[in-house]
């Protein structure tokens, strides 16, 4: 039997080169392993757990899936579809296995320490039940991997907790998820302190900027004289040559490295280099997007058959557990 994977992203803005590389890419590479079967999903309900806008919120959801149908997800081999479609569903779940879960457990997660410091007058039950969603998104579909960024760990630990639990408890058979990394699971900041992530301005390149947006990002990002003995291993170099490295290759990397312990570099050219590199994978997506713009039956449909598939596998692992539960 194929495994399953499940995998979603909020709805909370325009997808950047962090979410392209440590994500996407992933979605990607096991939609196209005939080993698996591929549930990927627009996380929206998700995106209520932090302050939202309830004009935005549904184009933003739509606009993620046209982003997921750009890169080159395919509806004919992964169920692509919004989280709220089946809210009735994943909602329920949620709530079962919320009875396993602890709240001391949850105010503890680094995650949700995080919102709380960034939206100090937010702090939600809904957020709190933030990890819980999560974990019956991945084991609704009895998913064993799950593409996302180095950042979800412990979201999955959660995830792992409540499949044991479960399975002791009522004698479930759920699998313990694993996280499936790519080579970007940590794309740095263009700032050159931290990661790349759309909260913090200047930090991202987006999946639709034009050349000379990318080049004028670039520019900005910190540099220093270009020469030394040892090559830096944080900051704003080390993140170009990480970018250099993902774009260009390890041997490109390499021989930037050498010239900084031997002549210099001169980052002008490694980032006009590098900009150009960048372009030429997002040009095809944002052709893509282009396209899918106009074609608004097509993108229902989608969402529409979506839905419908993760539907049959949803309710079924709904049942049992309520039923394992001993609820009538
Ligand atoms: P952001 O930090 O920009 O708000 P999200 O939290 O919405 O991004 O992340 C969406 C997905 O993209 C997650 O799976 C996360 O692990 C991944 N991701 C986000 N930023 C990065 C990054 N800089 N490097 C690698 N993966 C990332
Ligand atoms: N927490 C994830 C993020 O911030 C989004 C998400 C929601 C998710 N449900 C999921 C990711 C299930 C993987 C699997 O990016």
């Amino acid at each position: 039997m194929k495994k399953r994977v499940l995998q979603g992203m909020r709805p909370t803005g325009k997808l950047h080169l962090g979410n392209y590389l440590g994500t996407a890419k992933g979605m990607l590479t096991l939609q196209e392993d005939p080993a698996y079967e591929t549930y990927y999903m627009v996380a929206d309900l998700h995106g209520i757990t932090t302050p939202f806008d309830s004009k935005r919120i549904g184009p933003d959801a739509r606009n993620v899936m046209i982003d997921y149908l750009s890169i080159g997800l395919d509806p004919e081999k992964s169920a692509l579809f919004i989280q709220s479609d089946l809210a009735d569903l994943h909602a329920q779940l949620a709530f079962y296995f919320s009875s396993m879960v602890t709240v001391a457990r949850m105010q503890h997660l680094p995650t949700f320490k995080e919102k709380v410091k960034q939206h100090p007058d937010h702090v939600t039950m809904a957020l709190l039940n933030y990890p819980v969603l999560m974990a019956a998104d991945i084991l609704i579909y009895k998913a064993e991997m799950v593409p996302v960024g180095l950042d979800q760990e412990p979201h999955l630990e959660i995830a792992r907790e409540i499949a044991r639990k479960t399975n002791d408890i009522y004698g479930t058979n759920f699998p313990e998820p694993k996280r499936f990394a790519t080579s970007g699971e940590y794309v740095p900041s263009l700032t050159g302190e931290g990661k790349m992530s759309k909260s913090v301005e200047e930090s991202y390149i987006s999946l639709t900027d034009s050349l000379d947006e990318i080049k004028k990002k670039l520019a900005g990002a910190p540099t220093d004289s270009g020469k030394g003995e040892k090559v830096p291993e944080i900051g704003g170099v080390a993140n170009l040559l990480k970018f250099v490295e993902l774009f260009e290759g390890t041997d490109a990397r390499k021989n930037y490295e050498q010239a900084y312990k031997g002549q210099g570099i001169a980052y002008r050219e490694l980032k006009e280099n590098l900009a150009n590199a960048i372009f030429k994978e997002l040009k095809p997506i944002q052709e893509k997007r282009k396209e899918l713009e106009h074609k608004t039956s097509y993108v229902d449909e989608v969402i529409k058959s979506g839905a419908e598939k993760a539907r049959k596998i949803a309710s079924e692992t709904v049942k049992e557990v309520k039923e394992k539960m001993g609820l009538l």
